[in-house]
């Protein structure tokens, strides 16, 4: 690749001002043993953006974001706005508007971590779940009627389009043939809902036909979340719509023991746009501003960055400095059972990784 690379950095609200610190202690470790030339630049948008402006980004906050490489984000939402206002008023617009159509969310079990399921080892869960994120059932269609009356109603619709399925689907499916085991689980709930969900598995079935190298198989989502917890080992890429996938990729990360580690990429694999990272987590204001938030998810979403940008080998040392970190024992967060600082971990892992 080569040459300099722009990166936006929206460090948001609550841990997320935390978090992102480290995150760029990270990368800038990484891009200057890898000598990768970084420029970041910072927009303080979010929800005291909100307070200050009544908007969580200026009018032409995504035009503003259309020319950077790639954006590293840490959290956003805070009490003070309802979540869907802060949802709907940053996230949501630059997934959509840079058709960051896949969210990629890796779940590991490091050794290091106490893992809440009694007989696992570390190399046991190790598995990608692929989110669609840009339809499915975060829509806008709908609406209310008669609100504030007796006769109030709501109607929320969800949109499955064969562009927009068919492209998640492909995705999954060749993340899936590039690893050893090729084995693909569709997160399905096709006796229930029974337009979209019997759409979806058509879709993956007709799919399955240009793939026949990799081993299929689905499950209705209430089964699949149990799964998720008695036998996480069975799994290697799991594809689900918008919704399902969001649960999917909190409780994934939730058994290998904390949510704090879990990063997300949300890619527009054409490379049209932008795409972004941010950990799984969110803003956290049950402990946001006293320092103990655990930075690994931030950080590791700084090392899927790097692997999109081109440099798998940076990407690389930053997940090995983040193993062997755990693997010490030496500087946990409380989440993991430690009584480290964010600071602290951030910290040891930078220098793990120079
Ligand atoms: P959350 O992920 O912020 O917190 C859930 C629980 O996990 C809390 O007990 C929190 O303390 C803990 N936790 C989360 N991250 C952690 C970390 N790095 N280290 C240690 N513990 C951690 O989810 P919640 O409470 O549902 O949402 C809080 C706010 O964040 C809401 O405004 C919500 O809308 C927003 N949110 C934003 C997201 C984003 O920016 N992508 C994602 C999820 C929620
Ligand atoms: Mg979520």
């Amino acid at each position: 690749m080569g040459g300099q690379h722009r990166i936006a950095v929206i460090a948001g609200d609550g841990i997320g001002q935390e978090v992102v610190p480290e995150g760029l202690r990270a990368l800038e470790m990484a891009a200057k043993r890898f000598d990768i030339d970084l420029a970041f630049t910072e927009f303080d948008w979010g929800c005291g953006h909100y307070e200050r402006h009544g908007r969580m980004m200026p009018e032409d906050g995504i035009d503003r974001l259309a020319s950077f490489d790639a954006i590293f984000l840490g959290a956003v939402g805070w009490p003070t706005v309802p979540d869907h206002v802060s949802l709907w008023g940053l996230l949501i617009p630059i997934r959509r508007r840079f058709e960051q159509y896949v969210n990629l969310r890796p779940v590991r079990l490091f050794e290091g971590v106490p893992c809440p399921l009694a007989g696992k080892k570390p190399g046991d869960i190790d598995f990608l779940i692929v989110r669609e994120n840009v339809e499915g059932e975060y829509s806008e269609i709908g609406g209310r009627l008669y609100a504030g009356t007796e006769r109030e109603m709501a109607v929320q619709e969800s949109i499955f389009t064969r562009f927009g399925v068919d492209r998640i689907l492909r995705y999954a499916f060749e993340l899936a043939r590039s690893r050893p085991k090729r084995h693909l689980t569709s997160a399905t709930k096709s006796n229930g809902i029974i337009h979209t969900m019997p759409f979806w598995d058509e879709r993956v079935k007709a799919m399955a036909t240009a793939y026949p190298d990799v081993r299929l198989d689905q499950y209705h989502i209430d089964i699949l979340t149990a799964h998720f917890v008695r036998c996480p080992e069975r799994f290697d890429v799991v594809v689900g719509s918008n919704l399902f996938g969001d649960i999917l990729s909190d409780l994934g990360p939730a058994v290998t023991g904390t949510i704090g580690i879990a990063p997300s990429a949300n890619l527009n694999p054409e490379r049209r746009w932008p795409s972004m990272f941010e950990p799984v987590h969110g803003s956290a204001p049950d402990i946001a501003g006293q320092g103990i938030a655990n930075p690994i998810g931030q950080i590791w979403s700084g090392a899927m960055l790097l692997d999109h940008l081109g440099y798998p080998e940076a990407g690389a040392a930053i997940v090995a400095a983040i193993e062997r970190i755990l693997k010490s024992g030496r500087v946990l967060t409380r989440d993991m059972g430690g009584s480290a600082s964010t600071e602290e971990q951030g910290k040891a892992i930078a220098a793990e990784i120079g």
